[in-house]
């Protein structure tokens, strides 16, 4: 028995015969022992919804390539491991798929909390990890093994602020978060920042712990500021339960959030409550890009439904590590570490390299909920260096 029961992996991979998007099942032109990729997500738990999402993508990814040949001549086996949503079990998911799998490179995590928890383990066991979603800047700070395929919260921090006081003409923010979260904390904070900066006065700066069902205590104080919009820097659960409960006690302003938001049961959770509100995301099924519709068609023939934003950052992470495999053409930590780096591709959200600090420069989409849905909106570039 595996000391402390590790869970048992979720093998996802499907080897030597596999559909491939085209429909038709492809030669199996290669062989010997698969090269195992790790996938770190939450399977159960708090943000599961993503966790599905990711691992849909990752999957797609790592069909297509054993579709195309595999790598260094062997088929790819994608292998996750569940973190719960909780960073100690994160960490645990991480050692299990380098030490008990034998991961050559991790894909994940999704929250940044969790990458924090992770990238130290990565880092000396001289394993690369990229996370798909982790906006947090210090996940990549932890070392020179630990990638992203997400744009950093300074980004969209940023990003909301300016659109806040360019494209709506907001005045007064106040900003509500999840304590202890540094994904929320940060960009709640860069928000502020931005916002004070370009000119607007934040009305109120108020956290809450992660999976509240009550906000009474923050929101009245709030809403007697009367601000010009609530910026909510909250996964999609929380999110929506703020607004709702904001708009029970009267709040008539918008709302504006980040990349947390996107999820279906956002809109579900939420009635009407954010209708009309705005949210930074990474990619929409509305960007007309040939990869962007290639990868929609692909991922809908597949799964049989859209993919969303979660879906295509798993699709992107995957694919990095895969071409970092092939143009190291060794499964070794520090070469892989190295052509991961060098990454040059066409993804579906756009023209992909990494700066010299393992992040990507890349776009960023702002959305809007009308009629219940997530539309596209505006793009947004990163500044330029
Ligand atoms: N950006 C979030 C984090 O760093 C993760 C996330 C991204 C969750 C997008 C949902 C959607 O924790």
């Amino acid at each position: 028995m595996i000391k402390g029961s590790a869970p048992l992996p979720v093998v996802v991979a499907t080897l030597l015969s596999v559909a491939c998007a085209s429909g038709q099942v492809a030669p199996a032109t290669t062989g010997g022992a698969p090269i195992v990729i790790g996938a770190v997500l939450p399977l159960t738990g708090y943000g599961a919804v993503f966790g599905a999402s990711a691992l849909n993508g990752m999957r797609l990814a790592v069909d297509e390539a054993n579709a195309a040949g595999g790598a260094l001549g062997r088929p790819l086996e994608l292998r996750a491991r569940d973190d719960k949503g909780d960073a100690t079990e994160g960490a645990t998911a991480y050692r299990a798929s380098i030490e008990i799998d034998g991961a050559i490179a991790i894909a994940g995590a999704v929250m940044s909390k969790i990458s924090l928890a992770g990238a130290p383990i990565c880092q000396a066991r001289g394993v690369p990890m990229v996370s798909p979603t982790s906006t947090n800047p210090r996940v990549t700070e932890v070392g020179d093994y630990i990638f992203r395929t997400a744009f950093i919260d300074p980004f969209q921090g940023t990003m909301a602020a300016t659109f806040a006081l360019g494209t709506l003409g907001a005045r007064t923010a106040a900003c509500v978060f999840a304590r202890g979260n540094d994904y929320a904390e940060g960009v709640a904070e860069t928000f502020r920042a931005a916002f004070t900066e370009g000119g607007g006065a934040i009305a109120a700066f108020e956290s809450h712990e992660m999976g509240a069902y009550d906000f009474e205590d923050i929101l009245v104080p709030i809403i007697e500021t009367a601000p010009d919009l609530i910026f909510i820097a909250d996964y999609y659960n929380d999110a929506a339960s703020v607004a709702a409960q904001a708009r029970e006690l009267g709040y008539r302003g918008r709302f504006v959030g980040i990349d947390g938001w996107d999820s279906p049961e956002l809109v579900r959770m939420a009635g009407n409550a954010l209708e009309g509100s705005f949210f930074i995301n990474h990619w929409h099924t509305e960007a007309a890009s040939p990869e962007s519709l290639r990868f929609a068609d692909a991922y809908r023939f597949r799964y049989g439904e859209n993919p969303d934003l979660i879906d295509v950052c798993g699709y992107e992470s995957a694919r990095v590590i895969i071409e970092g495999l092939r143009s190291a053409g060794t499964v070794s930590g520090p070469a892989l570490r190295d052509a991961i780096a060098a990454t040059e591709l066409v993804l579906p959200t756009g023209r992909f390299a990494f700066d010299a600090a393992r992040n990507p420069v890349k776009s960023a989409a702002v959305i809007i909920i009308r009629n219940g849905r997530f539309e596209w909106f505006a793009t947004v570039d990163p500044p330029r260096k």
